[in-house]
């Protein structure tokens, strides 16, 4: 792959060269069904892109043909992409990346034969991650942010979602939000935050739930939309975490300050959905022990589910969530990483699209639409994101294979040659020329 700059300051870039373009184009948004399957591909094809924006796909002569690049050739940076596969980057809908360290006696702990409950019990698990985040500074952790996003951005994602979770104080909840909005300014990416203080009860809190929400609702939510912090308030339900009931008064706080809502929901054991859906979740998470009865309920919602199948490789568990029966009921599902330090610590959603291939069934067709236009819905990013049409946001992820199914088949390594961001190559690729 390489660039040719047919002039000092070109305003454009034209990626040409392309054998599968992976379009995702289309009215239907979020794709449900056998839709999940159509990625309109082209071949042989050619993206202009000016602005930060796309402004013409097709062949080389059609993308060639738009009246703006005929009368700006000059101005045109030529991107050869040697035969690759370009996909609308990845959007990883899903990350927890504020924490300091990763959690290593949690994961020999489990290889010993300890499961994630048992070893958060024993002072491992989320709140291991605490202290951590206390004794750091924004910048120290915005640090770690930006490594992570680095890396998410190696393996082609251009739009991520980042979590709070792990300070479990106002003071330290902010804060991490804070080292998010710092790393995203140093990103070129898209970025969308989320305040996950009701990750878990942070010990001193063990005998006062109530007391905990209250904080939550009342000083973390108004604090964090003041500030301009977060999109969205996330809720772990769970056993050992928070309930349907207590997620709705933290939801009725985030809509009375104007964020969105999204949650973790049936990971480690079943749960029944209730009135959740009343509160218009962007999404539910993870899904591994949705109940049957509850999937119709979910397939006439606009709600996305983030199937998250990193995690269930890594805690070393054999339940995966339900994708074909889901997909089969006319969900809306989308893949991320939930890249965090205790049940999923990896950047790569080629990995994911991996996973949600050999032990889900989705086909490398399915997981591609699941990690690009559906996951661009679960952040209600659709307008900008998620496929390579006119008008979105010129967020590319090229390929160094000849089909688009090599991208899930090579698992384990980094096929992801570089990625644009708002119309500009952002990682240096790793191919030569030619
Ligand atoms: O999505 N389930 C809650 N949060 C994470 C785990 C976080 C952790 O163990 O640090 C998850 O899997
Ligand atoms: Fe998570």
């Amino acid at each position: 792959m390489t660039t040719r700059r047919k002039d000092d300051a070109p305003s454009a870039l034209l990626l040409t060269n392309i054998r599968q373009l992976v379009t995702l184009r289309g009215e239907s948004v979020p794709r449900r069904g056998p839709e999940l399957g159509q990625l309109g591909i082209i071949e042989d094809a050619a993206v202009l892109c000016s602005g930060g924006k796309i402004v013409a796909v097709g062949s080389k002569d059609e993308a060639t043909s738009d009246d703006w690049l005929k009368a700006h050739k000059r101005d045109v940076a030529e991107l050869d992409c040697s035969g690759a596969v370009v996909v609308p980057g990845f959007v990883d809908s899903h990350t927890h990346p504020v924490f300091t360290a990763p959690r290593l006696n949690d994961f020999e702990q489990r290889i010993a034969g300890s499961d994630y409950e048992t070893v958060a019990e024993k002072g491992g698990g989320i709140r291991g991650s605490v202290s951590g985040v206390r004794e750091a500074t924004a910048e120290e952790l915005a640090a770690h942010v930006s490594r992570a996003f680095a890396q998410m951005s190696a393996q082609g994602t251009t739009t991520i979602e980042a979590k709070s979770g792990y300070g479990l104080t106002v003071k330290d909840e902010l804060k991490s939000l804070e080292a998010i909005d710092i790393a995203e300014k140093e990103f070129p990416g898209t970025v969308r935050s989320t305040l996950l203080g009701a990750h878990v009860l942070p010990k001193d809190y063990l005998d006062d739930r109530e007391g905990y929400i209250r904080l939550v609702c009342e000083k973390m939510i108004p604090q964090a939309a003041e500030r301009d912090l977060a999109h969205f308030v996330d809720v772990f339900i769970e056993r050992g975490a928070f309930t349907v009931e207590e997620a709705e008064h933290i939801f009725t706080a985030a809509w009375e300050h104007g964020l969105g809502v999204r949650a973790h929901f049936c990971q480690l054991g079943k749960n029944e959905l209730g009135d959740l859906l009343k509160f218009g979740p962007a999404s539910l998470d993870h899904l591994d022990f949705i109940r049957n009865d509850d999937v119709p309920t979910l397939a006439a919602s606009n709600t996305i589910a983030t199937l998250l199948p990193g995690a269930v490789y890594f805690l070393g568990r054999s339940q995966y969530p339900p994708a074909r029966k889901l997909i089969d009921a006319g969900v809306a599902v989308a893949l991320a990483t939930d890249f965090n330090p205790g049940s999923s610590p990896t950047a790569s959603m080629p990995m994911v699209l991996s996973l949600a291939c050999t032990q889900m069934r989705m086909s490398p067709a399915e997981a591609i639409a699941a990690a690009t236009i559906n996951a661009a819905c679960a952040l209600r990013l659709q307008e900008r994101k998620g496929s390579v049409e006119p008008g979105k946001d010129a967020d590319l992820a090229i390929f160094d294979v000849d089909d688009y199914r090599e991208i899930p088949y090579w698992f384990g390594g980094n096929r992801c040659a570089g990625v644009v961001i708002g119309g500009e190559l952002y990682q240096p690729n790793l191919r030569a020329a030619g």
